[in-house]
């Protein structure tokens, strides 16, 4: 059966192919980061797409959205109920475990760059597959570790030229210090249930913290005035706080704190962050994270305090776009060879330039010259090399350079140290 009788295949909705310059501020942002985050002595760690589902409903959470609603999980031909993973965390965790790499107290820093899976409904900036950059620290407990891996980030997204950033904070408190804090908060909701969704009333049932989050405007004005996960922590979490906001303070990272930031991930302990843009528009979200004390032992592994974070990289990317325009890319020359046997000298030519590290592609096409200029200059090339027989029979190539449309002439033993290395 011919295959066109289907119609002409286009990618799954929320998902979409990267290429031209979103593909290359992809990787522009990627090695940024890989560059950054090995300076701070961080590692890379990349696990498998698929995790058994358990891992994400014993860690993001039964109550939230991404388990209840968004994971795209099946069960495979071998019986297995699986889950393309909706966040790194879980599984970077569930791979220190595994790998018995918490076994000792010693701190652990590694990072990530891969796709993650939700099934959402479609907005700008929101996809159903989009990539995160992520870095997790195992180990330590204190506010210095968090500065620590907040000043990476700070220092990555500076790099990036990006400006104007808004760091909120908040601490959401241990799992023994919360009791306090919702009993003071369903009192306070009981008092006005009337104007809260029928959402928050059952996540006043299921998971307090939640109505904070609820993005109904009638619910927000409601919360006017609720009672403060910070007003009811215990006494080590509120130092643990304080000191904290003295580090931000005194490396100039600069924060605001937003008592209703609760994070919609069960995780986290103490310190909860997000990073948003107001360039992003509708999904301001850039970046969250925090810090997930409890999660490694609910995972079974020994108890080890951690932090880390994930960036949405689609929307870095976006950003990127807006800020700079296209991305910068290697223009490279283009190298005519005139006739066959210019054809077979380029091509050695070439081979001993990639060897130095140059950027050149050879037109292997065998098309008149003014052809080969014409597909040099559409394609953007910086530079074109013609080698004729002239060239060939003193030894040179004739060079030029497109933008400008002048023309020089090279000895074949400078061409290397003359073209641009990448
Ligand atoms: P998250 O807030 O769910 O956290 O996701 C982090 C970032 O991923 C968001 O701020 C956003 O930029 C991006 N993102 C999330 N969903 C989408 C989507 N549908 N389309 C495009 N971008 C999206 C986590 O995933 C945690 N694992 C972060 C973390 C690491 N916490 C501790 N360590």
């Amino acid at each position: 059966m011919a295959l066109g009788s289907f119609g002409m295949a286009q990618s799954v909705k929320g998902t979409r192919d990267l290429l031209g310059n979103e593909m290359k501020w992809f990787q522009r942002i990627e090695d940024t980061a890989r560059r950054i985050f090995h300076r701070h002595g961080y590692e890379e760690i990349r696990t498998p797409i698929l995790e058994e589902i358990d891992v994400f409903k014993r860690s993001v959470g039964e109550s939230s959205d991404i388990v209840n609603k968004e994971m795209y999980d099946f069960v495979d031909k071998g019986g297995r109920h699986v889950v393309m993973r909706p966040e790194n965390t879980a599984g970077v965790v569930r791979a220190m475990i595994q790998h018995k790499l918490l076994a000792t107290s010693d701190p652990r820093l590694l990072y990530y760059i891969g796709p993650q899976f939700r099934y959402e409904r479609m907005q700008a900036g929101r996809y159903r597959q989009f990539w995160q950059i992520g870095a997790e620290s195992f180990g330590v407990a204190t506010p210095e570790s968090e500065a620590e891996s907040l000043v990476m980030l700070f220092d990555f997204l500076n790099e990036l030229g990006l400006r104007h950033l808004k760091l909120s904070i908040n601490s959401v408190g241990t799992p023994e210090s919360r009791p306090a804090f919702q009993a003071a908060f369903r009192a306070f909701f009981e008092a006005r249930q009337e104007a809260f969704c029928g959402d928050c009333h059952r996540r006043i049932a299921q998971n307090p913290l939640r109505v904070l989050d609820c993005k109904v405007p009638g619910c927000q004005t409601a919360l006017e005035g609720h009672p403060r996960i910070t007003d009811h922590l215990d006494e080590a979490s509120r130092a643990h706080h304080a000191r904290l906001k003295v580090l931000l303070e005194a490396l100039g990272v600069p924060y605001e704190e937003n008592p209703r930031l609760v994070r919609g991930l069960d995780y986290y302990t103490r310190t909860a962050f997000e990073v948003l843009s107001a360039d992003l528009g509708a999904q301001s979200a850039l970046l969250g994270g925090g810090r997930y004390d409890g999660l490694v032992s609910h995972l079974d592994g020994p108890p080890t305090p951690a932090f880390g974070w994930a960036i949405g990289l689609d929307r870095l990317a976006s950003l990127m776009q807006q800020l700079h325009g296209d991305a910068p890319a290697p223009r490279p020359a283009l190298l005519i060879p005139l006739g066959e046997a210019a054809a077979l000298e380029a091509m050695a030519l070439a081979r001993k330039w990639w060897a130095e590290g140059c950027a050149v592609q050879v037109d292997t096409r065998g098309q008149g010259l003014k052809k080969a200029l014409q597909t040099a200059n559409r394609l953007g090339f910086a530079r074109a090399l013609i080698l004729g027989d002239g060239e060939r029979e003193q030894g040179v190539v004739a060079v030029k350079d497109l933008a400008a449309g002048t023309q020089e002439t090279w000895p074949l033993d400078q061409v290397a140290q003359r073209l641009s290395t990448v």
